[in-house]
């Protein structure tokens, strides 16, 4: 990542109006991946062009898949088939993005060639034993660096085999990435959730004609079938639209309506736990886009009130836990959540991230092992460490806008990982954002 950026955020006027957020992070990702071992054509449309998932588009083109770029938004990428990716001449460098290389180390077990997989610093600090240690199982020649880290070494192996696999946590990279490696293994790769993970890949298999096969809480696929290539409209993600949605909760007098947001039942737990506690949000035009549900957002100003977060909600809310924190600091009373310790290894530590962040802000809260306490109460303004983790750096500046005085995020550039319009938008929506560099 270049250069240091800080966000200084004053109040701005209500957030009115109809806006549109990128498009979603990991359907864009999945649709370059099985885009290009398709057979044929895939057309896609609302590609997320962030630097994390262009880091997945332009590691394909290392690969020799033939990608055009119509605009930052529109691909057509010309599938090379199961067996079509040629050996890239250097490391596959992913940046920031955890869901590229865990992804990745799946479908690229199954090829013929030895690829190594880096990644910038904050990525290097992230967990991948919970995706090389199953892979392994099935027969993937796999290691990681002695801390169980990037950099990831896949070398060919003679044959996966497919395997039935308890998954210790709720995590669609690790289910993701043994259903890419199922699709290259003999036999049946049989999955179980301890609770049900984000569905994107499942979904888009289908799409793409592959079949998997649902019993109770188990996934299977029988490898060795291909992928037909397809059109792919991706919708708005509902994680970028969670920092408008508390934007307008927040601030007084708002009225924002954020179109074409996908909807996805396994991504919704945002709306829930703002909904408890007290949120005003209205989901109309419902529908469907390629198999995923979309509809718009509607959302109005509304006094929040503390809860204590049903954790049946962390893995559909996973991402957007740091903005949820900013609604409980101002709601009133005390907002609780636990069994949520996969927060402790995102993109930065989100639970000392947050904690450290809203202490700054005024706000008293009790970091735990597995959550977090917040008392909700007025937030004053403030210098913030944002990490280098996007999603910090954008719940405080939405935190900005009701801050008594001016909030100064430090470390912002991570934010293009996600959402690279995030300050124009931000602007649009008549808020006050300037741009300092750190
Ligand atoms: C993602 C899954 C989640 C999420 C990440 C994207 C995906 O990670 O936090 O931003 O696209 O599969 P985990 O699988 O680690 O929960």
């Amino acid at each position: 990542m270049s250069g240091k950026i800080n966000f200084v955020i004053t109040p701005g006027r209500n957030l009115s109006g109809s806006i549109k957020v990128p498009g979603d992070k990991s359907i864009s990702h999945r649709s370059i991946m099985l885009g290009s071992l398709s057979e044929g054509i895939t057309k896609v449309s609302g590609f997320l062009s962030g630097e994390d998932t262009t880091a997945t588009l332009r590691a394909f083109k290392e690969m020799g898949v033939l990608i055009d770029e119509h605009d930052p938004e529109t691909l057509t990428i010309h599938g090379v088939g199961m067996y079509g990716l040629k050996a890239p001449k250097k490391p596959l460098d992913l940046g920031n993005s955890g869901t590229s290389v865990r992804l990745m180390s799946g479908l690229l077990s199954g090829q013929n060639f030895r690829v190594t997989l880096i990644g910038d610093q904050s990525l290097a600090g992230r967990p991948m034993k919970r995706v090389t240690k199953p892979l392994s199982l099935m027969g993937s020649n796999i290691s990681t660096s002695d801390k169980g880290t990037i950099p990831i070494v896949i070398e060919p192996s003679d044959k996966l085999t497919g395997i039935s696999y308890a998954m210790p946590v709720a995590s669609a990279q690790i289910k993701s990435c043994l259903l890419f490696a199922g699709l290259y293994a003999s036999g049946e790769t049989w999955i179980t959730e301890p609770s049900p993970s984000r569905d994107h890949t499942e979904r888009m298999l289908e799409i793409f004609g592959y079949n998997l096969v649902k019993r109770n809480s188990k996934i299977g696929i029988i490898g060795g079938g291909k992928l037909i290539g397809t059109e792919i409209q991706i919708p708005s993600d509902i994680s970028s639209a969670a920092f408008f949605i508390v934007g307008a909760i927040i601030n007084k007098h708002s009225n924002l309506i954020i179109k074409n947001v996908g909807i996805n039942p396994l991504r919704d737990g945002v709306l829930h736990i703002l909904e408890l506690m007290g949120a005003k949000i209205e989901v109309s035009n419902k529908r469907e886009l390629n198999g995923e549900p979309i509809a718009d957002i509607s959302v109005h100003s509304s006094g929040l009130k503390g809860i204590r977060i049903p954790e049946k909600f962390v893995p559909t809310a996973i991402d957007e836990f740091p903005i949820i924190f900013i609604a409980a600091a101002c709601a009133e009373g005390e907002t609780i959540l636990s069994g949520a310790a996969e927060l402790r290894v995102k993109e930065s530590d989100r639970i000392q991230a947050m904690a450290d962040g809203l202490e700054r802000l005024g706000i008293s809260v009790i970091p735990t092992n597995d959550g977090i306490k917040i008392k909700g109460g007025k937030l004053r303004g403030g210098n913030i460490n944002s990490y280098g983790d996007h999603r910090i750096a954008m719940a405080f500046a939405i935190a900005g806008i009701v801050s008594a005085g001016p909030v100064i995020v430090e470390d912002c550039d991570s934010v293009k990982t996600s959402f690279p319009n995030f300050v124009s938008l931000f602007r649009d929506c008549g808020l006050n954002l300037e741009i300092e560099n750190g």
